[in-house]
């Protein structure tokens, strides 16, 4: 028996995205049995009991990360939030001698600073376990057993406790970064928004790190996003449910095969190695095929297949003359790619539009702080008014 922990029990819970992944997160987590999703402010509310919880952080693959509401309370002034932190029973999740930060955010409210919040919250946690134990957990910023948020709008606030520990975009398959890779959330939400379930071929000819290509084939595979992953918050909580948290993990149903391939090329030979090794740490070295090419060399396999690519913005990767290489990738998907269909995401506006195509699909993401768009293309062969017209006299 677990202490203090009713695993049935419903329970609140926010989940964390990024701005305009709201509704994939939603559906994520409804399919998988979450109960009352409400789409917020890059986050998404839902209910469910602890397996849902660790169900979560071990396949959503648009969540950042997964918050626990322990209180939810109105207070007029300081002592009133003092003691409603005070009566939360922390020592749930936390030992004594373990170790825990309190992060805050504030909006109108009669705190100055989202830092006393949080000293506030912080005091009323380490005062509790004074008066229980003689003794109180450290505070440490940089690798807490315990993580509680608080969040104050106007006189209402809310005290959470993060499930997830480091950010859920960190999947435990890079063993190596590439120095502007795209987010893995940001990377799963692209494959997710271009409708791909895995039934064509899958290239990314400017592959980098191999971010996109690992996110596909686990997509295309059932693998679930926490597979590598070794560290969950939850699993430093004194309430650890060893027992249910295998039980979920047990739930993925991962495909031995797929009849489709993979394809990552790149220009920089550097880049590729490192994909190498992610692609290999992620057990897909069958699956992925790399090359060192030009991006104007490349084309499918075969066809249909969806070529998705996240080019330089100049922003971290720095780039002779973005807008000839845009072109180059307008002029090399109209040519080498009839058939398929192509997804660019890109923070240069600018150099978006020298790729020259009109785009079927257009979304703002955001790659982490980066202000991206996501463009979708339908490349037919020939020109796209003729293709209309066809598709019209033959329906
Ligand atoms: C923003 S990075 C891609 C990062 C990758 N999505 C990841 O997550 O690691 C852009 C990549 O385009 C590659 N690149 C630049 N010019 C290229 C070209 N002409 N042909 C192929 N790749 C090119 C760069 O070497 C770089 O690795």
């Amino acid at each position: 028996m677990q202490p203090f922990l009713n695993m049935e029990k419903t329970e609140y819970f926010i989940a964390k995205t990024f701005a305009n992944l709201e509704p994939l997160l939603a559906e994520e987590l409804a399919a998988l049995g979450a109960q009352n999703c409400q789409v917020m402010s890059r986050a998404v509310a839902f209910e469910g009991d602890m397996a849902m919880m660790y169900r979560a952080n071990y396949f959503c693959r648009t969540a950042l990360r997964i918050l626990w509401r322990q209180r939810k309370f109105t207070f007029t002034n300081n002592r009133q939030f003092y003691e409603q932190i005070f009566d939360f029973p922390a020592e749930k999740f936390l030992g004594a001698d373990g170790t825990m930060v309190v992060h805050a955010t504030i909006v109108d409210s009669i705190f100055r600073t989202p830092l006393f919040a949080s000293l506030l919250a912080k005091d009323a946690v380490c005062d509790r376990f004074r008066d229980l134990y003689d003794e109180r957990p450290s505070v440490d910023k940089e690798d807490p057993d315990v993580q509680f948020f608080v969040h104050v709008y106007q006189n209402e606030a809310q005290l959470f406790v993060d499930s997830s520990g480091e950010s859920l975009h960190k999947r435990g398959y890079k063993l190596r970064n590439h120095p502007a890779p795209i987010n893995e959330v940001v990377a799963a939400a692209m494959i997710q928004l271009s409708g791909w379930h895995g039934e064509c071929d899958f290239i990314d000819p400017m592959c980098g790190g191999g971010t996109l290509l690992v996110e596909a084939a686990m997509q295309a595979m059932h693998i679930p996003a926490g597979f590598f992953r070794r560290h969950y918050g939850f699993m430093r909580w004194k309430n650890f449910d060893r027992e249910t948290w295998n039980k979920v993990r047990k739930e993925a149903a991962i495909l031995e095969d797929v009849p489709i391939n993979f394809y990552g090329s790149d220009i920089n030979r550097r880049f590729l190695e490192i994909a190498e090794s992610n692609v290999f740490s992620a057990r897909l070295k069958d699956f992925v095929t790399l090359e060192r090419k030009d991006v104007a060399d490349t084309k499918p396999v075969r066809t249909p297949a969806v070529v998705m690519m996240n080019p330089p913005y100049g922003e971290r990767l720095q780039v002779e003359d973005l807008t000839a290489l845009y072109a180059t990738i307008g002029t090399t998907l109209k040519h080498q790619y009839a058939g398929c269909r192509a997804y660019i995401i890109s923070s240069d506006m600018e150099a978006l539009k020298a790729v020259g195509l009109r785009p079927s699909l257009k979304k703002t993401l955001y790659n982490g702080p980066i202000e991206c768009r996501f463009l979708g293309y339908e490349l037919f062969a020939g020109d796209q008014k003729a293709h209309a017209i066809n598709k019209k006299t033959q329906s």
